[in-house]
């Protein structure tokens, strides 16, 4: 009975069998395919390969986001751009992947949707699924893969399709599958969860746990150096940890930011005409100085200046751009990566060609010549350039650095000092001639906090050197920025080493040295640059919101920026999605709470666009505290128009003049705005707040920006007028300016009770009476105008932005809501 059954079985196992075999699983084949074509395009690195890559290519970002177009882009590419090769590939591709459920397709198919790879297009909702599918078939065991879908969960909602939302946006999962990726051992997954305890974003704050897990990290990622790179080399990266809206104007506009530009890798070139920098020479501090016509001028601590005569002969100056240019290929730049071949070439070419003229170089010549020696006898010691290292060699070069500065009085040669200390500690063991190097570097700008760090370590393990106290000195160090430095800093105060021990403290220092260690942490804000520059910002933008995830702060501002720009005046707001845009005010509120007060403008500002005004009100607040003045200035507006508080023109005008504190820069700006106050508050009095001509009846809900116009046009009104005003403001500025802050302070809230006490009774200064009467005659004129042109369909232009592109009835409308102040000055300059 069972027998016959039996037997069919086997039989129909056997036709499977063979079925499957006559179509096999392409994978191996695609595997094959794959190597035979690039992964991806490194713009950086082919830049360094062209013979003269002078200027940074630039980048775009764009303004709106719609599903559809990035559908239609992702059709076209596939229609124009995917060669038949392509087409093939894919194919075996999904085959592999769902008629044989190949677990390694399933991979491939998910990564090259996610970064380009193969120039297949960017698809984050095939990613997803891929990404799923490929989880599920390794039963959660991958923690890469785990880590990119966590990823997803928590940045959900950056790509929409169709309307909806096709990746969920789901923390809590997010937050599971960190979890799962973290214990699996993915430092990534770790860097998350530590920033999330660390920062108390989704979970409970907690340094004890955010402290664990960074000293985790910490520990595995010292031991990926080797005892030399740890004591001697430590590795140089190419730094992209930078926001991409410094390398336009900043997120607020030129100006108007708080916050440091992060571009410190740009291009350097022969330092400007005018530009001085300071050298050491003699232990004395100097400033060296080009000057516009070739020439160049010391001026020592004695005043004395010497001055050379003109000399346009471009080949006389040869030996600064050498210079320059192999630096530049020594570090990279951003649009560049590293060439340290060419940079060695260059380098021993000068050496050689110049050695024999020494003497007739003049001190420019000589000084930059020097600097050639030390870079190079810094590439012999590292063995960058080169096949290998030759200490001999680095060690003539450099020692013979120092003997052609002392011989022309020149500057100490930090790096040299710093070389040559390192190869006598480590590889020739004379300590203390190494510390002889070493105290003559420690105040030159070489010392990036080496010195300290060698320092000390010697003095722990030589205490009868009297060098000094390790702790205080590794502290320097870290402040200093020498990596490898945080880290023991941060082993040594949380041993207690200075018997001062706090978790949030120790946790902030092993923090840094994580995130520091962008060669293995953050390799994507490379990889997102690269994208940004080869013109694919979405896939910088899921780079960029992965390392969002991570901490990094410049990443946070990146990826926000991309979703979301602060339009220029006249620009309409970004048309976008809203879950990115909400998740645009959550990368600039993170942002803000780790220190950038733009970012937390930036989100005051999306919120202020959104009419949510509350919520404005609360983070420009948050950023005033901490001395924003764009905050301030948007805060004294919002007082001023009743948004979101109660119209309150005094509280309105002690903003206005607590900008003026800040900045005198802001002097026109700040005091028009204080006079169109008194004129408004003036008015309300007279017509006893029955007609209250000069608020907003309703919220401006058109999709203009006014409150950033306003702020604008004050600041370009002030470039104007300061100009045609300069010499009754320069008379008032220096007055103050020399006076310490608490000294302006008084006398502005000395002057703030005078003149409450005094607008009380209707009475302004008489200067400010003349003023305003000026002013409101200028004002009279222009509604005139205004109305003239509206009627008569003038075009009034003021720096090529068009007033009234956007119909009469807005700008009608602006008029009967109480202009903000610019626009007579527009009408007047029309004129
Ligand atoms: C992603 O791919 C799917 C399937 O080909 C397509 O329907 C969708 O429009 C693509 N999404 C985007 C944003 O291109
Ligand atoms: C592939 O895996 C899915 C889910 O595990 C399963 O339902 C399906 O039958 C599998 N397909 C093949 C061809 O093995
Ligand atoms: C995850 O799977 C892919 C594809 O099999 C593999 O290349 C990668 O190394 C895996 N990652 C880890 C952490 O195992
Ligand atoms: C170390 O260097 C100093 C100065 O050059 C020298 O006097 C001393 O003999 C050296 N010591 C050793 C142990 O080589
Ligand atoms: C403002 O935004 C916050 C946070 O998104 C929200 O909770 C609140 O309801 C909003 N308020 C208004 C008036 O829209
Ligand atoms: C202004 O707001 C009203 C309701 O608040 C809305 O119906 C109208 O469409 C909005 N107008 C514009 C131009 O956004």
């Amino acid at each position: 009975m069972i027998t016959p059954l039996l037997y069919l079985c086997v039989i129909s196992h056997a036709i499977l069998l063979i079925r499957a075999d006559s179509i096999a699983d392409p994978w191996p084949k695609v595997q094959n395919l794959l190597s035979s074509i690039p992964k991806f395009r490194d713009p950086m690195k082919e830049a360094a390969m062209e013979a003269n890559a002078d200027e940074f290519v630039g980048f775009y970002v764009p303004m709106d986001y719609s599903p559809r177009n990035e559908e239609r882009k992702y059709q076209l590419i596939w229609q124009n751009e995917i060669s038949d090769v392509q087409h093939q590939i894919y194919d075996m591709l999904v085959q592999s992947s769902e008629q044989f459920n190949n677990s390694e397709a399933t991979y491939v198919l998910s990564q090259i949707h996610l970064w380009n790879y193969y120039d297949f297009p960017h698809n984050l909702t095939l990613a997803y699924e891929y990404l799923e599918k490929f989880n599920d078939l390794t039963h959660f065991t991958n923690h890469s893969a785990i880590f990119d879908l966590a990823v997803m969960y928590s940045t959900g909602g950056i790509a929409s399709g169709g309307g909806r939302t096709v990746v969920p946006q789901d923390s809590a999962r997010a937050l599971l599958y960190y979890q799962r990726a973290a214990e699996l051992g993915n430092l990534k997954a770790k860097q998350v969860l530590a920033h999330k305890y660390y920062s108390g974003f989704d979970v409970p704050r907690n340094f004890n746990k955010a402290l664990v897990l960074y000293r985790d990290i910490a520990e595995t990622l010292k031991k990926s150096y080797s005892r030399d790179e740890w004591d001697i080399v430590f590795p140089i990266w190419e730094s992209y940890n930078v926001r991409i809206s410094d390398f336009e104007n900043g997120l607020l506009g030129k100006g108007l930011n708080s916050i440091p530009f992060s571009t410190v890798r740009k291009r350097t070139s022969r330092p400007d005409t005018g530009a001085p920098f300071i050298v050491q020479i003699n232990g004395a501090p100097t400033t060296l100085q080009f000057e516009p016509i070739g020439r160049f001028s010391i001026n020592g601590n004695d005043g004395q200046i010497i001055d050379e005569e003109d000399d346009e002969d471009a080949s006389e100056r040869r030996i600064i751009r050498i210079y320059y240019a192999a630096w530049n290929d020594y570090t990279g730049t951003y649009s560049q990566s590293r060439n340290c071949e060419r940079a060695r070439n260059l380098l021993e070419l000068t050496y050689k060609e110049f050695e024999p003229h020494i003497d007739n170089l003049d001190f420019l010549q000589v000084f930059y010549y020097i600097r050639c020696l030390q870079l190079l006898g810094h590439m012999h010691f590292t063995g960058e350039g080169f096949s290998k290292p030759n200490i001999p060699m680095a060690e003539e070069i450099l020692s013979k650095a120092l003997t052609i500065s002392a011989k022309v009085d020149g500057p100490v040669g930090g790096k040299a000092c710093i070389d040559l200390g390192l190869i006598n500690q480590y590889i020739n063991g004379n300590v203390s001639k190494a510390i002889s190097y070493y105290k003559r570097a420690i105040e030159t700008r070489a010392n990036n906090g080496i010195v300290e760090f060698q320092l000390s370590k010697l003095a722990t393990l030589l205490p009868e050197e009297n060098i000094g106290d390790p702790f205080n000195l590794m502290e320097t160090a870290y402040l200093k920025g020498f990596v490898p430095a945080i880290y023991e800093f941060a082993v040594m105060t949380e041993s207690g080493v200075n018997g001062k021990h706090s978790v949030e403290n120790t946790a902030y220092l092993f923090k840094k040295f994580v995130n520091e260690n962008e060669a293995i942490m953050a390799p994507e804000l490379r990889i997102a640059f690269a994208e940004l520059i080869s013109d694919r910002s979405e896939v910088a933008l899921w780079a960029y919101s992965q390392l969002a995830e991570q901490g990094y702060e410049t990443a946070q501002v990146s990826a926000a920026y991309l979703m979301y720009q602060l339009p220029y005046e006249f620009e309409d707001p970004p048309r976008t999605t809203t879950p990115r845009k909400t998740l645009a005010i959550s990368y600039y509120t993170r942002a803000f709470k780790q220190g950038n007060i733009d970012a937390g403008v930036v989100a005051g500002d999306i919120y202020y666009q959104m009419q949510n005004y509350s919520k404005a009100i609360a983070l420009y607040q948050g950023a005033a505290l901490k001395y924003s003045i764009q905050a301030i200035w948007n805060l004294g507006y919002m007082h001023e128009n009743g948004l979101g508080v109660n119209k309150d023109f005094h509280l309105a005008k002690r903003y206005y003049d607590q900008v003026l504190e800040h900045n005198y820069k802001f002097y026109l700006a700040s005091k028009l705005s204080v006079l169109k106050l008194h004129l408004k508050s003036w008015l309300t009095w007279i017509t006893r707040e029955k007609v209250n001509y000069w608020a907003p009846k309703t919220p401006v809900n058109s999709s203009e920006d006014t409150h950033h116009q306003t702020t604008s046009w004050y600041t370009q009104l002030t470039n104007i007028l300061q100009r045609m005003r300069h010499k009754e403001d320069t008379e008032r500025t220096t007055e103050n300016s020399h006076k310490d802050r608490t000294a302006v302070q008084n006398r502005a809230a000395h002057r703030d009770q005078e003149e409450q006490e005094t607008s009380e009774i209707l009475g302004f200064q008489v200067e400010d009476l003349i003023t305003m009467g000026c002013i409101l005659g200028i004002f009279l004129l222009s509604i005139l105008m205004s109305t003239l042109a509206a009627r008569r369909g003038w075009n009034v232009r003021f720096n090529d932005a068009q007033l009234n592109a956007n119909g009469n009835q807005q700008q009608q409308q602006q008029q009967a809501q109480g202009p903000p102040g610019w626009d007579f000055n527009v009408q007047i300059f029309a004129i």
